[in-house]
């Protein structure tokens, strides 16, 4: 199931030729079945005042397939095949190649012509049935076409309705988030976050749930120091990992990673920032994301942090002020043989409390080191040395 949803996810940008493989190694059933879980999931919830059933008739070359999807006001949609005991109200067609594009493409791809719709099929004998019925399947409809629609969530909201704390409570940091993540929003990323939510008595999963629905081609992953496998869906994982324990995490990335995005919000110890940012980074692919929420532990004795306006090399901050020295190894030590920091890292971005970290190659030469007095007063940019 996660060999074909990681087909799928990077399926929704491929060429119609591509997608005809996919299915034809897959199987037309699973690929469809996946695509109609996802459908679920994202379909807003109704408020038709009287059940209705629609039909999705989905077509691939010769083969069709006819998925029934129930809707009852208060409740999710549900998937009914098979169960006649009521009357199908609309009939929606659809080529499985716009389906998969329209649950796992872009946000700005097309979303109009690419479906058939047949409303009512029958016209009701007792006419004054019909504005409620109109009614109730026009809304019907809308809930299953949110399933059927790449979503555009506003993160804050989000963050809220999904029970996180990182909007609205202690911190702000969705307006960061989004300003970072924009780039990332439409690709087929994986996504690892230290620090499920709940510690021991509650599941949490907040951001889990916020990340799935805000990237809805990603995987999701998140580590927690206790058990959270009950959160476990498509495209949401929940894993048992120590933060603090190097191996553990190098061997959960070579498993699960590498990853594009990689969020610390653990324990917030400085000790296990520093760890943790040690063991991760180097699965960090090129272009991605490393951030380090709760950077204020950083002047908190207790948290392993300094006391006193200036944070110590082994702190959370501490050590975004080195990556920021990385960044320019070339201007202070060019003979140098780099570190592997000094060589990935090409964005240090911090706000108030939260830091991102940008992985790339770091190979701008820069100012030559033979650019000494005499060579810039030979530019004009210094008056002669003699
Ligand atoms: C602030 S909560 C995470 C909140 C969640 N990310 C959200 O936004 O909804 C911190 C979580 O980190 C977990 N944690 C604490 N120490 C850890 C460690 N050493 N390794 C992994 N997880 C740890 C706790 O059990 C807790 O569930």
């Amino acid at each position: 199931m996660s060999e074909l949803l990681d087909r799928l996810l990077r399926a929704g940008t491929a060429s119609d030729a591509e997608i005809a493989v996919l299915v034809k190694e897959e199987g037309m059933d699973a690929v469809l079945a996946a695509l109609v879980e996802e459908v679920l999931f994202r379909a807003s919830l109704p408020n038709n005042p009287d059940p209705v059933d629609i039909a999705l008739d989905i077509t691939h070359y010769a083969e069709t397939r006819r998925v029934v999807f129930r809707s009852v006001g208060g409740e999710p949609v549900t998937r009914v095949d098979g169960d006649a005991s009521r009357e199908i109200c609309r009939a929606l067609g659809m080529s499985l190649t716009h389906l998969v594009r329209r649950v796992y493409g872009r946000f700005d791809q097309r979303r109009t012509g690419d479906f058939s719709d047949v409303f009512l099929p029958s016209r009701p004998d007792d006419l004054s049935r019909l504005p409620g019925l109109v009614d109730s399947t026009s809304r019907a409809s809308g809930a299953l076409m949110t399933g059927l629609t790449i979503p555009r969530h506003e993160l804050g909201a989000l963050c809220s309705s999904s029970g996180s704390d990182k909007w609205a409570s202690f911190h702000w940091y969705t307006g960061h988030y989004e300003r970072e993540f924009a780039p990332y929003r439409d690709e087929p990323v994986r996504i690892l976050e230290i620090g499920i939510g709940g510690f021991d008595g509650d599941l949490g999963g907040g951001s889990l749930r916020m990340w799935k629905r805000y990237f809805h081609r990603a995987q999701v992953f998140g580590i927690d120091l206790f058990d959270k496998s009950a959160l476990d869906e498509p495209r949401q994982t929940a894993l048992v990992c120590d933060q603090s324990d190097p191996a553990a995490l190098a061997a959960l990335a070579q498993e699960h990673g590498p990853f594009d995005i990689v969020i610390d919000d653990g324990s917030h110890e400085n000790e296990h920032v520093r760890i943790s940012f040690d063991a991760l980074f180097p699965y960090v692919r090129p272009g991605g994301l490393y951030v380090i929420e709760d950077m204020q532990t950083a002047y908190i004795p207790r948290m392993g942090g300094t006391e006193g306006p200036s944070a110590g090399a082994d702190t959370s901050i501490g050590l975004i002020k080195r990556l920021v020295d990385d960044l320019h190894y070339h201007e202070h030590s060019p003979a140098s043989v780099p570190t592997a920091t000094q060589q990935d890292v090409v964005g240090v971005r911090a706000y108030r409390n939260i830091a991102f970290v940008e992985k790339g190659t770091n190979g701008e030469v820069g100012i030559p080191p033979w650019m000494d007095d005499a060579a810039w007063a030979a530019l004009g940019a210094l008056p002669p040395t003699d």
